[in-house]
């Protein structure tokens, strides 16, 4: 099968589950592999990634989504304040939501992402501020917690997913 894997990643957590999917994909042809834009005219099946950007992929990969046609689509992603399933299944509809009709969305996979230190910093100045804010600390204890992911659990279910999108 001829895949592409097209991602963004500014950190480098999507770009580490891109690895793992690639190596999920021993065997067969990768003719595309890298941040978008990517020519994906030869590909079966495109698995295409984003980090987390205000609650959806990023502009970039938006741009590249909304160009594929009649192609099969494995869509995955990282995300800092992934705690929850649910989440992730709200993450997987937005990313959804940009391909366009007439291509075909065969399976999805997210998984948590460490965020910048910039960030923890200035969520603890906030707090300082405002030291009763809860939305402030569930975001703090958001951030603790994601801090050791993708993990080995979560590169594992990348290449589950992967093999599952390519049918094996
Ligand atoms: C500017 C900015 C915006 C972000 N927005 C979100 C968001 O809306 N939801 C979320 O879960 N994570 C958000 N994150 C966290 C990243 O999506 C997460 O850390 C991701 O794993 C980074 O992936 P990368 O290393 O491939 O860039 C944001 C991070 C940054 C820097």
């Amino acid at each position: 099968m001829r895949i592409a894997i097209v991602f963004s990643s500014a950190t480098g957590n999507t770009a580490q589950v891109a690895e793992a999917i690639k190596e999920a994909c021993g065997g067969h042809e990768i003719v595309a592999y890298g941040p978008p834009p990517q020519n994906v005219d030869k590909a079966e099946l495109v698995f295409a990634g984003s980090w987390t950007d205000k609650g959806s992929c990023t502009a970039e990969m938006r741009e590249f989504l909304q160009g594929l046609h009649g192609k099969r689509v494995a869509l995955f992603g990282t995300a800092g304040f992934g705690v929850s399933q649910l989440y992730f299944t709200a993450l997987a509809e937005r990313f959804k939501a940009e391909v366009p009709q007439g291509n075909q969305v065969v399976s999805t996979f997210f998984c948590t992402g460490k965020m910048p230190q910039a960030v923890r910093t200035r969520y603890e100045t906030q707090l300082k501020a405002d030291p009763e804010n809860g939305k402030l600390k569930t975001m703090l204890q958001a951030f603790d917690l994601a801090l050791t992911h993708p993990d080995e659990a979560d590169l594992a279910q990348a290449a589950d997913f992967a093999r599952e999108a390519m049918g094996v």
